[in-house]
C-alpha cells in the first residue's frame, strides 16, 4: 500500500477542523473546534459568523497540529482541503488556507468532497467492509444513499441512489426542535427529548416515504410536528405541548426520520444484492438511528459499517482518509482547485 503524510483542512459548515494523518489511517495529531456556541443565539448557523471563526481557528490551529505531530511541513506528501459542498464562504477559508500552504510549501494539493469524506470515515473505522456496499449519508445538508462499487474509488466512483426531494434529516432535526422549543442543536437535543417520550404516540412515518417509492422527504414530517407543537399559528405560535407532550413528539419524529433511513435502506440493499451498509453524516451520531439500523440489517444477514461517534459529525480524519485513497489513486489538484457550495 503506498505510504502519505496528509495535512487535512475541513471548514465546510461549523465545525473547523485540521489533522495530520499518515497512510490514510494513523492519526498523529488533529483538532475540532466547534462554534456551536456562537451559532446558539441565532438558532442556527450564521454563515457569516462560521466564516469569520474559520479564519480566526484555521491557522493557530494548523501550527498546533504540527507540534504535537512532531513533524514539518517538509515531511507532507499533501496538503487536502475539502472544496465542496457546503457554505461558500467557509469553504473558502479553508481552500484559500489550503492554497496558501501548498504554494509556501511546494506541496501538492488535493481537493476533498466532504461526502466522500463522510463515506471513508466508515471504511476507516471497519477494515472488513467489503465493495460492492451501500453508503448511507445523513447530515444537515444531505441524506444520500450511495452504491460504492470499489473501496476507495477514485473522484466520482460511486453512484447516488436515493436522495431526499427536499429538506435534509439533520435539517429536518433542527427544524422539529426549533418548533419544539429544544433550542439548537436540534440533532441532540431530539435525541435526548426522545429518551423519555413514546414514539408511537403520532405516527408520521408515512410522511417520510414519498409515492416514488425511492426517495425520501422530510418536509411533511416538519409540517406535521409544526401543527401538533403549535397548532394552527404556525411557527410563531405559542407551544401547546407540555415536557411529556414534547418527548412523545421528539421519539415520534425520530422514529418516523429513522423508519425511513432504515426502510430505504434495506430496500436498496435488497435490489443491488450487497452484503454490506455503511452510515456516515452528522445524523449517524443518533444512538437510536444507529442501533435501529444495525437491528433491521442483521435480521437480514447484512453486514454494517457504523463509525463511532467522533467520526460521524464533521472533522478533518476523515478528510484526511479521503484525500489519501485520492492520493494513491493518483490524484493532484492544482492552485486552480475550484470551491463548490452544491
Ligand atoms: O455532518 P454534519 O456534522 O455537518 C454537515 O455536513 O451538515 O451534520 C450536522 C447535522 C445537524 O443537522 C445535526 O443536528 C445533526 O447532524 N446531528 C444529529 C445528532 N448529532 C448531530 N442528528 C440527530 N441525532 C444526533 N445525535
Ligand atoms: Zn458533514
Amino acid at each position: 500500500m503506498k505510504k502519505s503524510l496528509l495535512l487535512a483542512l475541513e471548514s465546510s459548515c461549523d465545525e473547523t477542523a485540521g489533522a495530520i494523518v499518515k497512510d490514510g489511517r494513523d492519526v498523529l495529531a488533529e483538532f475540532v473546534a466547534s462554534q456551536v456556541d456562537l451559532h446558539r443565539a441565532y438558532g442556527g448557523v450564521v454563515p457569516e459568523v462560521a466564516c469569520r471563526a474559520h479564519m480566526e481557528c484555521l491557522l493557530p490551529g494548523v501550527d498546533a497540529l504540527f507540534k504535537q505531530a512532531g513533524v514539518t511541513p517538509a515531511d507532507l506528501d499533501a496538503v487536502a482541503v475539502t472544496n465542496r459542498p457546503g457554505l461558500i464562504g467557509a469553504l473558502l477559508v479553508g481552500v484559500s488556507a489550503a492554497k496558501g500552504l501548498a504554494l509556501a510549501w511546494d506541496t501538492p494539493l488535493i481537493g476533498v468532497d466532504h461526502i466522500e469524506g463522510h463515506i471513508a470515515a466508515a471504511a476507516l473505522a471497519e477494515p472488513r467492509l467489503e465493495a460492492p456496499y451501500l453508503a448511507l449519508v445523513v447530515s444537515g445538508g444531505h441524506t444520500n444513499l450511495y452504491l460504492v462499487r470499489e473501496l476507495g474509488a477514485g473522484r466520482g466512483g460511486m453512484e447516488c441512489l436515493v436522495s431526499t426531494l427536499d429538506d435534509a434529516a439533520g435539517e429536518a432535526f433542527d427544524k422539529a426542535a426549533k418548533l419544539l422549543g429544544l433550542g439548537f442543536p436540534g440533532g441532540p437535543r431530539i435525541e435526548a427529548a426522545a429518551k423519555s417520550g413514546d414514539g408511537s404516540v403520532y405516527d408520521w412515518r408515512k410522511s417520510c416515504l414519498p409515492p416514488d417509492g425511492v426517495n425520501f422527504s422530510f418536509s411533511g414530517l416538519k409540517t406535521a410536528v409544526m401543527y401538533a407543537a403549535r397548532g394552527r399559528a404556525g411557527r410563531k405560535g405559542p407551544l401547546l405541548l407540555d415536557d411529556a407532550g414534547v418527548a412523545d413528539a421528539a421519539a415520534s419524529f425520530q422514529e418516523s426520520v429513522t423508519n425511513a433511513l432504515v426502510t430505504r435502506t434495506l430496500e436498496a440493499a435488497e435490489r443491488h444484492g450487497v452484503k454490506w451498509v455503511a452510515l456516515g453524516g452528522g445524523v449517524a451520531a443518533n444512538g437510536y438511528l444507529r442501533a435501529a439500523l444495525a437491528r433491521a440489517a442483521a435480521e437480514k444477514g447484512l453486514e454494517v459499517a457504523i463509525p463511532p461517534m467522533s467520526l460521524c459529525t464533521d472533522n478533518a480524519v476523515m478528510i484526511a482518509a479521503r484525500a489519501h485513497e485520492l492520493f494513491v489513486a493518483g490524484v493532484r489538484d492544482t492552485l486552480s482547485l475550484e470551491t463548490v457550495a452544491r
